[in-house]
């Protein structure tokens, strides 16, 4: 092909790659969880009031073996906000939990090693990777994980949902009207500017065109399928090293045997030990870890 002809046939394929993106996104946009407010606002806090006052001992167990907890009332004021929906299944955001005192002890345990190899300061950063933002929840407990640790960092995070179009999201902001994630979010704005890069993307695409460097830490929770969860792990193992780490959610063989699938056929092909924990409420989340490299 001449020079004319791929220059030709590069604008065709860009125009028809724009429409396809346009397509692609219109489901996204308009209204994904519903065209009105799905419940008023009391009916939320009854819904919140109701899963606060379960408890997690199983959770409280691993908050203690890693030796960090996450302030519980700015923890439940954040899943007011971006975890109480009205839905089927129970409402649970136990994760929130779980990456936090994760996150916590993985970045402990890199500054020692950062102490030991005499990393200078303006070196010393961890960048951490998501999928599924949803409305933001576990990005924002991350943050909150890198703001306590006093550490730099990127959580980059991909949905695709988008960041900046206002919808309804069947949450208690819905009575104030339509909002963007940027506006559901604007209370913890100051820790989500100085952390948090969303990505309008499907994962699949998204984590390949990104140019990360090592992922120190990932959180993959977005399309529940062995497919979307082998895909992913394989991107992100490929930019890992020793002793960083992945958590799922959702590990549960009724409901996603395609994560256990996947979480266990990518453990054991990639080289990662895994801590499955439940929380005696029929939730499981697995802590993988990179093991050395033989
Ligand atoms: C379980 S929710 C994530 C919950 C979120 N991590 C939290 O803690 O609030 C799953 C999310 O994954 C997103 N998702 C599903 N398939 C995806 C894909 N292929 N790429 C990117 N995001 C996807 C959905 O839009 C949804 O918001």
């Amino acid at each position: 092909m001449n020079q004319r002809a791929a220059h030709l046939s590069n604008k065709i394929a860009r125009k028809a790659q724009k429409a396809a993106d346009i397509w692609a996104k219109n489901y996204w946009h308009h209204f994904p969880f519903g065209g009105s407010p799905r419940a008023d606002r009391q009916a939320y806090l009854t819904l919140w009031e109701k899963a606060k006052a379960v408890s997690y001992p199983d959770i409280e167990a691993f908050e203690t073996q890693k030796g960090f907890r996450i302030d519980p009332q700015w923890f439940h004021d954040l899943a007011l906000h971006t975890q109480i929906v009205v839905k089927d299944s129970v409402l649970c955001y136990q994760h929130g939990r779980v990456l936090y005192a994760a996150l916590r002890e993985y970045a402990e345990s890199r500054k020692k090693q950062w102490d030991q190899d005499k990393i200078p300061q303006g070196q010393r950063m961890l960048t951490i990777l998501e999928t599924g933002t949803a409305r933001g929840f576990s990005a924002v407990c991350m943050a909150r994980a890198l703001a306590d640790a006093d550490m730099c960092g990127k959580i980059i995070t991909l949905d695709l949902l988008p960041h900046d179009v206002r919808m309804y999201w069947n949450c208690i902001d819905d009575h104030e009207g339509t909002k963007t994630r940027a506006e559901l979010l604007a209370p913890w704005k100051t820790l989500v500017d100085a952390y948090i890069l969303f990505i309008e993307n499907d994962s699949r695409i998204g984590i390949r065109r990104t140019a990360t460097g090592r992922i120190h830490f990932a959180f993959l929770d977005g399309a529940h399928t062995y497919e979307d969860i082998m895909i992913e792990f394989d991107m992100v193992r490929q930019r890992q090293e020793e002793g960083d780490v992945i958590v799922f959610d959702d590990y549960n063989p009724v409901l996603f045997p395609g994560i256990i699938k996947g979480v266990d056929e990518g453990c054991t092909r990639w080289g990662y030990r895994k801590d499955v924990f439940g929380d005696r409420q029929g939730r499981s989340y697995v802590i993988a870890c990179k093991n050395a490299v033989s």
